[in-house]
């Protein structure tokens, strides 16, 4: 209903805190180019996943959902010397586009991009060891929220802060025919409702989640801290 003004006080916020950044414009423009959804996260919702992970001191954070690899950027940013970033990616051209981009912006020896479905992924890096991450960022598709949380948890510690976005869908997640398996968003809405159940019923987590307005509309982020396991 007023994305127009939104979409313009995200740019006011974002002209007046977030410095140049000509790598990251070359990210989007890259990214555009070669035809990835416009789903991206924004300037401003990259800067405050970088200040979370700032607060938090991370040193280690799993991405779930790659895309274009600006969200990667942003968090891997907010690592110190010696930190590492795992994300995966299912879609092959979309992992390949971000490690450019990743490789761009200088990054190519904190991040690790991972090819395949998390589902499959997950599971690996449980085997092999590469937990616990100090921070989770969940990312992909929504159907399998509940799954990835699930697996967030395996990989995680207490203190582990776990970011989902994409939580609210400027409502859509109320709509009652969510829980119709042939309702037409194909189990988005399903997909977020289950991880909130989750979230609720989950011992070892506290968590809320808190709404966004902006250029990408209304929707929000999910802030769940691991405080037993
Ligand atoms: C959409 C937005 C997202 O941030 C995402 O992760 C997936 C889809 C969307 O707007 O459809
Ligand atoms: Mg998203």
């Amino acid at each position: 209903m007023n994305h127009d003004l939104w979409t313009a006080l995200d740019g006011y916020i974002a002209e007046h805190l977030l410095p140049p950044d000509p790598v990251l414009d070359a990210v989007l423009a890259a990214s555009d180019a070669a035809g990835l959804p416009p789903i991206g996260i924004t300037p401003n919702q990259g800067k405050l996943l970088e200040l979370l992970a700032r607060i938090h001191g991370a040193h280690s954070i799993l991405e779930l959902g790659t895309l274009g690899g600006y969200s990667t950027i942003w968090l891997a940013r907010a690592l110190p010397e010696g930190g590492r970033l795992i994300t995966l990616e299912r879609e092959p051209h979309y992992a390949a586009l971000a490690s450019a981009n990743i490789s761009s912006a200088g990054l190519a020896d904190t991040v690790q991009v991972r090819v395949g479905p998390a589902l499959q992924t997950l599971p690996e890096l449980h085997g092999e060891g590469a937990g616990p991450f100090d921070m989770i960022f969940i990312d992909a598709d929504k159907q399998n929220y509940p799954g990835y949380l699930e697996w967030s948890l395996e990989l995680s510690r207490v203190g582990t802060l776990i970011v989902g976005d994409n939580v609210v869908r400027a409502g859509a997640i109320l709509d009652p025919k969510a829980e119709d398996p042939s309702f037409e968003d194909g189990g988005i809405a399903a997909g977020v409702r289950r991880f909130y159940e989750l979230l609720a019923a989950e011992p070892r987590v506290s968590a809320t989640a808190i709404q966004t307005v902006g250029a990408k509309g209304h929707d929000g982020f999910a802030l769940a801290l691991v405080t037993a396991l």
